[in-house]
């Protein structure tokens, strides 16, 4: 009987690249890219990350969809369907679920800041304080416990208004609209970049590869960077591509999704790094980055208070469309597993997370999970949950979907779900190139790095 309940599905192709694009995009790509290649210094690790979406988190990323589509259920259901029930096979997918929690809770404490600069561009503390105050402006945020709770929790309703809605209502309208006005924005801002005295020094500090900063930590940080930026390892994308139809073209999709969301990272990155060198700024600011810097350029600019407020409601936007795949797919386990209504789900796994980060919104305080934690385990709380969640869960969740479908699906299924709904030419050989990434390349990829990391290589 439940088979025939048909599930919900993207109106378009269209809109299933708008929304997986707009799960990609986000903070990770504007905030969190440029402050770990500034951390990591520049060139090099750009490069890795390069080859890391490329070869690893690209592939896996189609692996994820055809996991979705074929199995038409969020993360555990489709997995399990796909092979048998009691499999060891859905802790792939429960580990992507428990990454989701984790990963929100911290997510929405930063999308929170937005909300904060928002506030500040419109009662106009951006444009009235003097250039020179302005870094600070975050520090005071960043140690402010009440600031982050009261925002953490604002965002979090928001998540949880629009998840609510469903798959159209909720999820496709928002995604529709915000992500071309985000693209729009960047390359306005980009325009202006180019003007500024230190667009070359940034075009170089990117672009051009020395060896001279690149630790273990800085390749394992580019590798799980390239997962979390394209939210791959944890089964958002699987469950976006659970409501994708038989008729769209895998290919293409995952092509578009990942050429979107490494534009912006470049773009982001081709906008703060000018800022930051033509004001004479380091690029190694570490997660204020953009907090700083881009309202110390604004600052200059006549209606800089308007260009910021612009600059912050976009990024907050760019931050729900991704919040939204965060929890979709943690409130899609809870419907299909234990067959919830949408509205208990999503307020049940919503306030879950809600609750999660509480300890990630105290983290830049005086307290235990801020100052105690870092002074006794070198990081707070916040930054644990960072570490744990994008540099471990998401690449082990990612090399478990990458062996899943390479050697455990069948090639007949394999061939067909890969395939179907392409019209292009050289599908066959896509699928061998594919097939050779995702068996081989990935899954020797992920072991390396994490023995790298660990010391043992
Ligand atoms: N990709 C988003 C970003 O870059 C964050 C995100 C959304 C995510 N959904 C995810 C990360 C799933 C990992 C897994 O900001």
């Amino acid at each position: 009987m439940e088979q025939a309940i048909s599930r919900d599905q993207w109106s378009s192709r269209l809109t299933f690249v708008l929304a997986a694009a707009g799960s990609a995009v986000g903070l990770g790509n504007i905030w969190k890219f440029p402050y770990i290649t500034g951390m990591n210094g520049g060139g090099v690790f750009v490069l890795i990350y390069l080859g890391a979406i490329l070869f690893v988190s690209m592939p896996i990323l189609a692996a994820e969809v055809l996991i979705g589509r074929a199995g038409q259920a969020s993360p555990v259901g489709a997995i399990r369907r796909l092979s048998r029930p009691g499999s060891p096979w859905i802790g792939v997918g429960l580990l992507g679920v428990v990454g989701g929690l984790i990963i929100l809770s911290y997510y929405s404490v930063v999308a929170g800041w937005c909300l904060d600069y928002i506030a500040l561009a419109l009662t106009g503390k951006l444009s009235t304080t003097p250039v020179d105050g302005i870094p600070s402006l975050f520090d005071e945020l960043y140690v402010s416990e009440s600031r982050n709770l009261l925002w953490h929790f604002v965002f979090m309703a928001m998540t949880i208004g629009i998840v609510v809605g469903g798959v159209r209502g909720g999820v496709e309208r928002a995604s529709r609209i915000l992500m071309p006005a985000l693209f729009v924005m960047m390359l306005v801002l980009f325009a202006y970049a180019t003007t500024l005295p230190g667009f070359g020094e940034a075009a170089r500090f990117v672009f051009s590869p020395s060896v001279d900063n690149l630790t273990s930590g800085g390749i394992l940080e580019a590798l799980g960077h390239s997962f979390f930026s394209l939210s791959v390892g944890m089964g958002a994308m699987l469950t976006y591509g659970s409501y994708l139809s038989r008729r769209d073209c895998l290919i293409q999709s995952t092509v578009s999704i990942g050429v979107l969301d490494t534009v912006v990272s470049l773009l982001a990155c081709l906008i703060l790094f000018p800022i930051t060198f033509s004001f004479g700024m380091q690029p190694s600011g570490g997660p204020g980055l953009v907090f700083k810097n881009i309202p110390v350029a604004f600052a200059q600019l006549p209606w800089g208070g308007l260009w910021a407020f612009v600059f912050f409601a976009l990024l907050f936007v760019a931050a729900l469309t991704s919040a939204i795949s965060l929890l979709e797919t943690v409130t899609a386990h809870a419907i299909d597993e234990w067959k919830l209504s949408r509205k208990t789900a999503t307020l049940g796994t919503g306030l879950l997370v809600l609750v999660l980060g509480i300890p990630s919104a105290l983290s830049g305080g005086a307290g235990f999970f801020g100052k105690g934690m870092s002074e006794a385990t070198g990081r707070s709380f916040f930054d644990w949950f960072d570490h744990i969640a994008s540099n471990w869960l998401l690449p082990m969740g990612g090399l478990g979907i990458a062996t899943f479908v390479a050697w455990r699906l069948s090639e007949e299924l394999r061939h067909e779900a890969f395939t179907t709904g392409s019209g292009l030419k050289r599908t066959a050989s896509i699928y061998r190139g594919w097939l050779i990434l995702v068996r081989y390349v990935a899954p020797v990829g992920i072991v390396a790095i994490f023995l790298h990391a660990v010391g043992v290589i």
